[in-house]
C-alpha cells in the first residue's frame, strides 16, 4: 500500500472570515487575511486500502465515527469525484492517520491545517494533480480557513461568488515579508464551543448586526491588507482588533448568543491593553474559541508571553512566527 504524506500549518486570521456567500459550496461572504504560523502543525498520511468498505479516519489516534466521520468522508468523496474514482470499486477508500503537533491542552486543533493536509494527501493518493490555487479551492470545501493554510506567510481569501467553486486563497507575501510574533494565550477549555460553521450560520440567521458585519468586514480587510503591505504594526494591530470585535459583536447579538469569550478571555484582553499603555505594541485577536492570540514585534514576544502567563486562567502561552505553506508529495 503506497502511503501519501502531507504537512500543513494552522493560520490565524487578522481580518476575519465569518458568514457564507454559498453554504453548499462553502464560499465565504467576506474577504479575510491570515498569517500561517510555524508552530501549529498537522501531519497526515493516507493510503488507498482495498480491504476497506468505507473511509477509515484516525485523528490523533482516535478512530472517528458518526457525524464527524461522515463529514470527513463526504470531503473525501468530493476528492474522488474530482479524480474520477468511482465510489465502491476496490481501493476506493482511504485509511487516514492525522496528527496535530500542537501544544498540549491547546484546544487550538484547527480545521484549517487539518483540511489543508487532508486535501493534499488525498489528491495525491487519487492521482489528482492540482496546483496550489486549485488545491486551496478544494480545501475550502472542507473548511474555508483551510484554503489559507495551503500557503505560507500572509494569505488572502477573497469573498466568494455564489455558484463559483473556483475561489481559493492566494499568497500575498512570503513568511519573510515581515517577521512578527503571534503569542498564543491558551486558556481553560471548559465546555465545548459552538463549531464555527454553526456559529456563523446562527449569526447570519438571527443577528441584527450580521448585515452591519457584511458591510464593514471588507473595509476592515482593506485596512489590514494595507497595513500588512507596509509592515505597519500599529495599524495592523488596530485593524485586526477592529475586525475581531466586529465579528464577535455580530455573533454575540445572535439569538441565542454565539459567545466564545470567557471571563479569562476578557482578562487577557485587559492585560494586552495594559501592555499597550506601558508602551508595548501588542494587539489581540480571538476566533471560535476562548483563546487569545496576540500580535507583537518579535523582540517583545518573550515579555508579552511572560505577562500573559501571569493572568490567572492562562494555561500556557507560546510564541509562533510566520510559517510555511503546505508540504506535499
Ligand atoms: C473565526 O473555516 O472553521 O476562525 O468554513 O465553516 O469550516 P468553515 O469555518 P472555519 O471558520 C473560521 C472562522 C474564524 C475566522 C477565520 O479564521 O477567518
Amino acid at each position: 500500500m503506497t502511503e501519501f504524506f502531507a504537512r500543513a500549518r494552522a493560520n490565524i486570521a487578522l481580518s476575519k472570515y465569518w458568514g457564507k456567500a454559498d453554504r453548499a459550496l462553502n464560499l465565504p461572504a467576506v474577504p479575510s487575511l491570515s498569517l500561517t504560523l510555524d508552530d501549529l502543525v498537522t501531519e497526515t498520511t493516507v493510503a488507498r486500502d482495498a480491504s476497506l468498505a468505507h473511509d477509515h479516519i484516525e485523528l490523533d489516534g482516535v478512530l472517528r465515527a458518526g457525524d464527524e466521520a461522515g463529514t470527513l468522508s463526504a470531503f473525501l468523496a468530493l476528492v474522488r469525484a474530482r479524480a474520477g474514482v468511482p465510489e465502491g470499486a476496490p481501493g476506493t477508500f482511504l485509511r487516514v492517520r492525522s496528527h496535530n503537533r500542537f501544544p498540549t491542552a491547546s484546544g487550538l486543533a484547527s480545521s484549517a491545517s487539518g483540511y489543508a493536509a487532508l486535501a493534499a494527501a488525498a489528491t495525491a493518493a487519487y492521482g489528482l494533480a492540482l496546483d496550489d490555487l486549485a488545491l486551496s479551492a478544494l480545501a475550502r470545501r472542507g473548511s474555508a480557513s483551510a484554503a489559507r493554510s495551503v500557503f505560507g506567510g500572509w494569505v488572502e481569501l477573497p469573498a466568494g461568488t455564489p455558484g463559483d467553486d473556483t475561489t481559493g486563497a492566494r499568497p500575498l507575501f512570503a513568511p519573510d515579508h515581515w517577521d512578527v510574533a503571534m503569542v498564543l494565550a491558551l486558556v481553560d477549555r471548559g465546555p465545548k464551543d459552538i463549531a464555527s460553521r454553526d456559529g456563523m450560520r446562527r449569526t447570519a440567521e438571527t443577528s441584527p448586526y450580521y448585515a452591519a458585519w457584511l458591510a464593514t468586514a471588507p473595509l476592515l480587510h482593506a485596512r489590514v491588507r494595507a497595513a500588512v503591505t507596509s509592515r505597519d504594526l500599529e495599524a495592523t494591530g488596530d485593524a485586526m482588533e477592529a475586525s475581531t470585535m466586529a465579528m464577535h459583536a455580530s455573533a454575540w447579538a445572535a439569538q441565542p448568543a454565539v459567545r466564545y469569550a470567557r471571563g479569562v478571555t476578557l482578562d487577557v484582553l485587559d492585560a494586552v491593553r495594559a501592555l499597550r499603555r506601558e508602551g508595548v505594541g501588542a494587539w489581540a485577536t480571538m476566533d471560535a474559541g476562548p483563546h487569545v492570540k496576540v500580535l507583537c514585534a518579535v523582540g517583545e514576544a518573550e515579555s508579552v508571553a511572560a505577562r500573559l502567563r501571569t493572568t490567572p486562567g492562562v494555561l500556557e502561552s507560546r510564541i509562533a512566527r510566520p510559517g510555511a505553506g503546505i508540504e506535499r508529495p
